[in-house]
């Protein structure tokens, strides 16, 4: 299968998925905030902030891994976006790397389903096709490169997120490669 095939798009809230990990959009502390962060907190309950405060925090672009606790999720990846200034402060490479280094945990982990959020598209403001494009280019390349994990979602909040990144799935489907 066409590693592009293994990336679905879900819109729904995603504490409520069923995988063997989500993706957080975090902050550097991992000591939880507001958005997609403050949802999967609220749901994992306490436990979860008791780990990430033994993590000792997360530089932009890295990830770590926790349990997912109340979540139905077994895991929790939290990697930290980085904040949109223009795109001219190499918010993509960083963005690149929150995808790469998540992707590399759930492969060092066995993981098989792992679902993103749309990192830095909210507080963060990175502009949701660009960062689609980012992260649809960046997963894909990980899959054709490893066998795990077997499946990527990419879990949209609202119909106009999910409409704007399935354009960009589908655009990168017809690129000549
Ligand atoms: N399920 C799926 N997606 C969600 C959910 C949810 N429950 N809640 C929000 N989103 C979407 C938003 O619509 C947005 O597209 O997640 C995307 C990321 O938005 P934020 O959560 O604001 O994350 P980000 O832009 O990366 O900013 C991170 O915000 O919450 C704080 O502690 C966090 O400081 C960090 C910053």
């Amino acid at each position: 299968m066409p590693a592009v095939d293994r990336i679905t798009i879900v819109e729904a809230d995603i504490t409520t998925l069923e995988v063997d990990a989500i993706v957080n959009a975090a902050n550097s502390s991992l000591l939880g905030g507001g958005g997609v962060d403050g949802a999967i907190h609220r749901r994992a309950g306490k436990e979860l902030l008791a780990e990430c405060r033994a993590l000792g925090g997360c530089d932009t672009g890295d990830a770590k891994i926790t349990r997912g606790y109340k979540l139905p999720a077994k895991h929790v990846i939290h990697t930290v976006g980085p904040r949109w200034a223009g795109g001219g402060s190499g918010e993509r490479a960083k963005l690149a790397s929150c995808y790469r280094r998540s992707l590399q945990l759930a492969r060092e982990h066995q993981l098989e389903t792992v679902a993103f959020p749309a990192i830095s598209t909210g507080v963060y403001g990175y502009p949701l096709r660009e960062a689609a494009d980012v992260a649809i280019a960046t997963i894909a390349a990980e899959l054709e490169a490893h066998n795990l994990p077997r499946t990527v979602i990419l879990c949209t909040y609202n119909t106009p997120a999910t409409v704007i990144t399935t354009k960009a799935l589908d655009a990168f489907k017809v690129q000549p490669r």
